[in-house]
């Protein structure tokens, strides 16, 4: 049995902070289901694959759409290679969030990224960040957690990630952004964001990444 951690919670809880640092202490394997997401949106603007001609382009899908992360170094974002190519600062924009939350909420994307990430379970372990790791797609996961933090604190977080990568943007309309797609998640019919039964809920909002690590601990 390969063990596997679940997290999931919205957009800024510190999920991916939190799922690289425990991936780096445990020396496990990482899955950024949201990042997968955002690179299948990215696939699919790149090669004019939209939502009707999907089932058509199944097959250049099927051959072409592997990615894999690297946990990379602690106040960095978690890599996401495709194709060869360290395509991280592209899919991590705003821009590409937004048209990833309208993807995610389509059954045909969801069940084709399903098995994609499935084959992230590999030993030693696997650290699975997303919104519904713990509730569809490693359901039976022995440990789920669930991160959570106000909806400024997350909004600051974004902000501060997005300086980081060169991005300035506007508090106002990040935090707008950030409740519609909250929204989005939250609501949507296929899979939508909620804790699964069976996690532990952490408040992030005062807490620091070494702080949030120490609480999973105690409970791990
Ligand atoms: O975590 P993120 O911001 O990179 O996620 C991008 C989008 O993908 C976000 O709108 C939610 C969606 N997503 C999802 O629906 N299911 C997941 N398991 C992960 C992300």
């Amino acid at each position: 049995m390969i063990p596997v951690i679940t997290i999931d919670g919205p957009s800024g809880a510190g999920k991916g902070t939190i799922a690289q640092m425990l991936a780096l202490e445990l020396n496990w394997n990482i899955l950024d289901s949201g990042a997968l997401y955002r690179t299948l949106a990215y696939f699919m603007k790149e090669n004019t694959i939209n939502l009707e001609n999907f089932e058509e382009n199944q097959n250049i899908l099927k051959e072409r759409f592997k990615v894999s992360f690297d946990p990379g170094i602690p106040g960095e974002p978690v890599k996401v290679m495709f194709e060869n190519e360290d395509i991280t600062s592209i899919v991590r924009t705003e821009e590409m969030a937004k048209l990833t939350s309208t993807l995610a909420a389509e059954p045909v994307i969801r069940e084709f990224i399903k098995p994609c990430q499935r084959d992230f379970m590999k030993l030693p372990g696997l650290i699975a960040d997303g919104r519904d790791m713990g509730t569809v797609i490693f359901s039976d996961a022995k440990y789920k957690i669930y991160l959570t933090a106000s909806v400024e604190e997350r909004a600051k977080r974004r902000q501060t990630q997005l300086k980081r990568q060169g991005l300035e943007v506007n508090m106002r309309s990040l935090l707008r952004e950030l409740e519609d797609r909250d929204r989005k998640d939250m609501e949507r019919e296929h899979s939508p964001l909620i804790p699964a039964e069976d996690s532990v809920l952490i408040d992030t909002s005062n807490l620091n990444p070494k702080g949030v690590v120490e609480e999973i601990k105690t409970y791990l």
